[in-house]
């Protein structure tokens, strides 16, 4: 049935993209986006979703033999490979490397182009503004499965970007999970702690979809730094979110990563002048976003209601 929808869809002649993790926060924004000029199929783990239009399968990215059938059954143009264990989440970041080896090399041998999302943290946060050419050095374990899944998008040889990007945030359907763990700690009486001194480059999840998607369509390879465009420290970041959400950041403790004994990548901020020359897609910094956007309800960014 599943093998006959695809068929007749192929027909109808939008090239097809393929989004791994297509239930994830940035996924479903990519989805979203992409169905305008593409023929969409997309795919989850645990969490099924259903998009007028799209045709989604369950994939296991940890089992090669499963993404080569579903690259075989789709066929398509383009793979946007989202899926991926992030931190504070369930799982191994293991899987990151070898999910990226299966997608990577089953995209290569049906001459797909890759869209691959990897992180700013591949950087060790000595120096920030870090450019495409600078040499990954991780110090934590996410950060090396990001570095070694970017490693395995370019030995697997085909046609590839690889993006980078920074902290991903936004309120449609739900409020990301930075902005949500501090809101609930918060609501708890909990101590919630926000460091001063780390350094990133926000970006709100509906311009990075739109970005991918651009890519999607370009012929660029290599990697690309594709992130917010104001520097903002953790406790920066998280105040104006709250500020936005019509909430106190009064409670919010500023605090030191450099003091805190943990080992954490400090300035990992990206020049993305090279982004910003290639896409037709803004990517504003936080202000900017906050500036132009109504505030939502935020009992329904919660939820995701
Ligand atoms: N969020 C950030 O701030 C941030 C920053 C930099 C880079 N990134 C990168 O951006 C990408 C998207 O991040 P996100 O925050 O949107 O992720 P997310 O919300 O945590 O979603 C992760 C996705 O991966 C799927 N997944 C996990 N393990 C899988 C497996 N073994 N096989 C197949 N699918 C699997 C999940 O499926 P189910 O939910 O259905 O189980 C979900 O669709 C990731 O590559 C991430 O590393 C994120």
């Amino acid at each position: 049935m599943q093998g006959n929808q695809n068929r007749e869809r192929r027909e109808k002649g939008k090239p097809r993209l393929l989004v791994t993790g297509g239930s994830g926060y940035l996924g479903a924004w990519v989805v979203r986006l992409a169905s305008a000029g593409w023929d969409v199929v997309a795919t989850y783990l645990t969490h099924p979703r259903a998009t007028p239009g799209v045709i989604w399968h369950r994939l296991d990215v940890r089992e090669a033999a499963a993404v080569a059938t579903l690259l075989d059954e789709v066929g398509p143009a383009v793979v946007v490979h989202l899926a991926a264990v992030n931190p504070g989440w369930r799982g191994s970041f293991a899987d990151n490397v070898t999910g990226t080896r299966h997608v990577a090399r089953a995209a290569a041998a049906h001459h797909a182009r890759l869209v691959h999302i990897s992180s700013d943290v591949v950087f060790d946060g000595e120096r920030g503004n870090y450019v495409e050419t600078d040499p990954p050095a991780p110090l934590n374990p996410y950060g090396r499965s990001k570095a070694r899944a970017e490693e395995e998008v370019r030995r697997a040889g085909g046609e590839a970007v690889i993006v980078r990007t920074s902290l991903i945030y936004g309120w449609r359907p739900r409020i990301d999970r930075h902005i949500a763990w501090v809101i609930e700690g918060l609501r708890g009486g909990k101590p919630v702690r926000l460091f001063t001194d780390e350094i990133r480059c926000p970006i709100w999840v509906e311009s990075l979809a739109a970005a991918v998607v651009e890519l999607a369509g370009l012929e660029y390879v290599g990697v690309l730094h594709v992130a917010g465009g104001q520097p903002l420290s953790r406790y920066e970041f998280g105040t104006r979110l709250l500020r936005f959400y019509g909430l106190n950041p009064g409670p919010v403790i500023p605090t030191s990563s450099r003091d805190s004994g943990l080992v954490r990548p400090l300035d990992c901020t990206l020049d993305c002048s090279r982004a910003r020359a290639l896409l037709h897609t803004e990517l504003p910094g936080v202000d900017e976003v906050l500036k132009r956007q109504p505030p939502p309800a935020l009992g329904r960014a919660i939820n995701g209601s």
